[in-house]
């Protein structure tokens, strides 16, 4: 089902007890969430735990890890499972960020294979794609994400893909400031929503939550969530501060 949500992608920022205070000050910041509207918050592995805690009494607010690992478990240190992730409670995995693929080397042939794996966990996958500032400025950014969606999601059933959330996330808007125009995050959405509706149909497509990431603020959310094709965000620096982001909550 095709729903608004913002969710907050901490990346790897506070300790355990700011991000305790973090989500008691989103939790008292008044939010009125409407029937298809959620809230993410999308920790580091080790406060998952505490932040189901804080948010599972509260309804349309979920949990995120931003990653598991591509193998189902066993002798891989250090590595976290998407079985674990559903152990306490995790509702959402980011996979593919672009920071992930940039220093961690993630391919979309892994990633198709952990999507596969948090699927099987009941799990839904925000899946995160988006062009660098050369594909950009090249003009081959639809050819890019298009090789990202065929490449680790088109295996999916069309009741498998009800399950998945889209992030689009241009990486050269992403920690920059230089957010992509409502324009273009519109194009784009567009054009992922039409090559979703081109492999699975008109009406898988238009269930399909699609999220824009990039340097979304309070200044800018309310325009960029007011295109037709813009589900919400998913946000990062922005996250990190309780205001900004109710602000940007509030910007649905
Ligand atoms: O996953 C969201 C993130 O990549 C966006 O970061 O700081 O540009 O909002 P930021």
């Amino acid at each position: 089902m095709r729903k608004k949500i913002v969710a907050g992608n901490w990346k790897m920022n506070l300790t355990l007890a700011q991000g305790e205070q973090l989500i008691n000050d989103i939790l008292a910041a008044g939010l009125k969430l409407e029937e298809g509207q959620e809230v993410v918050v999308a920790t580091p592995f080790p406060y998952l735990t505490k932040a189901k805690s804080l948010l599972q009494h509260h309804p349309g607010f979920y949990l995120a890890a931003q990653n598991c690992y591509s193998e189902k478990s066993g002798a891989f240190t250090g590595e976290v499972s998407a079985e674990m992730l559903k152990s306490v409670g995790v509702d959402y995995v980011i996979l593919g960020h672009s920071e992930r693929r940039e220093y961690f080397k993630e391919s979309n042939e892994a990633l198709a294979k952990k999507v596969d794996l948090v699927l099987a966990n009941g799990l839904k996958p925000i899946f995160c794609c988006g062009e660098p500032l050369e594909v950009r400025q090249a003009e081959t950014q639809n050819e890019y994400v298009a090789k990202q969606l065929e490449e680790s999601l088109y295996h999916l059933t069309a009741e498998q893909l009800k399950d998945v959330v889209i992030a689009y996330e241009p990486i050269w808007a992403i920690g920059t400031g230089l957010t992509a125009s409502a324009q273009q995050a519109q194009d784009m959405h567009a054009f992922i929503r039409a090559q979703i509706a081109g492999k699975y149909g008109r009406e898988a497509a238009l269930g399909l939550s699609i999220l824009y990431g990039g340097s979304a603020k309070p200044s800018n959310a309310k325009e960029l969530f007011s295109s037709p094709d813009v589900d919400g965000g998913l946000i990062g620096g922005a996250s990190l501060v309780a205001a900004d982001f109710a602000a940007i909550v509030k910007s649905f």
